[in-house]
């Protein structure tokens, strides 16, 4: 697919398609108050971090009213914020301050279900069966005698059961946990109360939405449900109209979206969370609905050069069908940091790593921190988007959290048969001493071990060679030599990733385990200095070059 254009020139496009969004999960990133939570007035302070690095946008994990049983993800008002994080005016305020430094805010929404103190479902509750009230939930009678069953054996995702009673007799739905009630997307007034929540936060100037679940929201509930074998196995129901998930329909509230969406200029703008295959994450943006959906496919593969060029390829010919760049992602606030899953050896994968308490595989965090800067290169050097993840700024490794101060419902719930995600939001540090290494004045929700101090980002300020330093000369430079969405492949040989942008922009990851030979070219920035020499690349590297430039091996940046 060499020579694919996907987009027109970027001084002509969205500001979207090919930007650098930074996501901020609030909780941990800085502490304004002391109280060991991260909050609004925290990330202000620190608002310089941001502007350093160069980003085009910030996604911020929710900050709304919630009792933190998944995270925030579990929300009681979708239109405030939580006073334990700040107000509405600080929030006004970092909009406006990133803002001021050309930084677009994306908000995090969160469509598929509430938390159960969202006074829609307190109402719900109330109001009792067959109420208009009730109608905006999943609520149905039970099996049984007495209703005393659920109406299936169906497990959430978090592990407890998907079906939760309440005191009248009926069950509702839930697909997370029951603190998470499913909203009934068969109801247009839950449609017209999600269209208030983006024009609430579109009319505060906010610049768009990572949509949670995207392949959740409608469902196809009928009178017989189907049993959770039936739902798990695949070919049960057509594709498109499973019971649950990833249903064709979905795309109808995604385009009545688009039409507030276009209420504003310029347009705001959504990316879908949507655990997909790759060809249904194709109509997430082609269905005249949202505009990005996350790639998730870097991610999940593996550290080899064929895997990664297989998958380039793929979300290559997708992006040109659906009419919009690519999207990257390494790490965010679900998954095992990139630094520490690339520095696993020995066989196995991170489950195996966190469920034997980083015992195996063994972690080489030098390695580990190598290919996640080479890797990081790359992805910066596609076109399209990218997503960054607070903290892989700094290299930062997951933390293997003890057991008992783990927050993650997915922990607890699945009583330890998974470990949970806590080991990827243990709050920043800051500085290398001082109280949380700078996070705040009062400690951190989530224990930051001792090493952490050596990711510090003052230590880092001084060391030219930190990671730190390393985003932000290549986000510098992926700023300049950005254009058109066109790459053209170079083969330079056996475990080599290399391709061309417009312009002489050229760069190469070497996955394998022997120096190879550069093309004579201008370095522009290697993601390890140390693997450069005498016109070679080493093992596990990626070098920027210009191509057009005088040939030379000096690091420009
Ligand atoms: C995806 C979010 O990223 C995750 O953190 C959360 O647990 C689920 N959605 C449920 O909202
Ligand atoms: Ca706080």
């Amino acid at each position: 697919m060499s020579g694919t254009k996907t987009t027109e020139t970027a001084t002509t496009e969205a500001w979207w398609r090919q930007a650098v969004v930074y996501q901020v999960y609030p909780r941990s990133f800085a502490d304004g108050n002391g109280d060991g939570i991260g909050d609004l007035a925290g990330i202000l302070a620190r608002l310089d971090h941001l502007v350093a690095l160069g980003i085009d946008a910030v996604w911020l994990s929710p900050f709304y009213p919630s009792a933190l049983v998944d995270g925030g993800y579990d929300v009681d008002d979708y239109m405030d914020v939580d006073p334990r994080i700040g107000t509405l005016d600080e929030l006004d305020r970092l909009v406006a301050a990133l803002h001021a430094h050309g930084i677009r805010v994306l908000v995090d929404l969160v469509p598929n279900h509430s938390s159960d103190r969202h006074e829609k479902f307190r109402a719900a509750v109330a109001a009792g069966p067959g109420s208009p009230e009730r109608d905006l939930y999943v609520f149905r009678d039970g099996r049984g005698e007495h209703g005393e069953l659920p109406p299936a054996e169906w497990s959430s995702l978090m592990g407890d059961p998907a079906w939760t009673q309440v005191p009248d007799g009926q069950w509702y739905l839930h697909l997370f946990t029951k603190e998470q009630p499913d909203w009934n997307w068969a109801n247009p007034a839950v449609h017209a109360y999600f269209r208030d929540v983006l024009r609430f936060w579109g009319d505060r100037g906010v610049d768009g939405f990572r949509v949670d679940v995207a392949n959740g929201l409608t469902k196809r509930l009928e009178a017989d449900l189907p049993t959770q074998q039936e739902l798990d196995t695949p070919g049960t129901f057509p594709v498109g109209d499973h019971p649950l998930f990833d249903r064709d329909d979905v795309q109808d509230v995604y385009r009545e979206w688009r039409a507030v969406f276009d209420e504003y200029d310029p347009p705001l703008m959504a990316v879908a969370e949507a655990w997909v295959t790759p060809d249904r994450r194709l109509r997430y943006t082609a269905s005249g609905g949202l505009d990005q959906a996350f790639g998730f496919d870097l991610l999940r593969g593996t550290w080899d050069s064929a895997v990664f060029r297989r998958i380039i390829e793929e979300s290559y010919a997708l992006a040109e069908r659906a009419g919009v760049p690519a999207t990257w992602v390494f790490s965010n606030h679900d998954v095992v940091r990139h630094a520490t899953r690339y520095g696993l050896v020995g066989g196995g994968d991170e489950n195996d790593w966190l469920l034997s308490r980083g015992a195996h595989p063994a972690e080489d965090r030098d390695l580990g921190l190598r290919r996640a800067r080479a890797a990081t290169m790359l992805a910066l050097a596609l076109p399209g988007s990218a997503y960054l993840y607070q903290g892989e700024e700094l290299g930062l490794p997951e933390v293997m959290v003890p057991d008992e101060q783990r927050q993650d419902p997915v922990f607890w719930r699945k009583g330890g048969k998974e470990i949970g995600r806590d080991g990827c939001r243990v709050p920043l540090p800051w500085t290398k001493d001082g109280s949380s290494f700078g996070f705040g004045s009062g400690g951190a929700h989530l224990p930051q071990p001792d090493w952490f101090r050596h990711y510090a980002v003052d230590l880092q300020e001084q060391d030219p060679a930190s990671t730190l330093h390393l985003y932000r000369r290549a986000l510098a430079l992926r700023r300049r030599l950005q254009a058109d969405a066109r790459l053209d492949w170079l083969e330079l040989g056996d475990g080599v990733v290399a391709f061309r942008r417009p312009g002489g922009w050229c760069s190469v990851t070497n996955f394998g385990t022997a120096p190879v030979a550069l093309p004579r070219a201008t370095v522009l920035l290697a993601s390890d200095v140390r693997g450069l020499h005498d016109g070679s690349l080493g093992p596990d590297t990626t070098v920027w070059l210009d191509l057009d430039g005088p040939a030379g091996t000096t690091q420009e940046a």
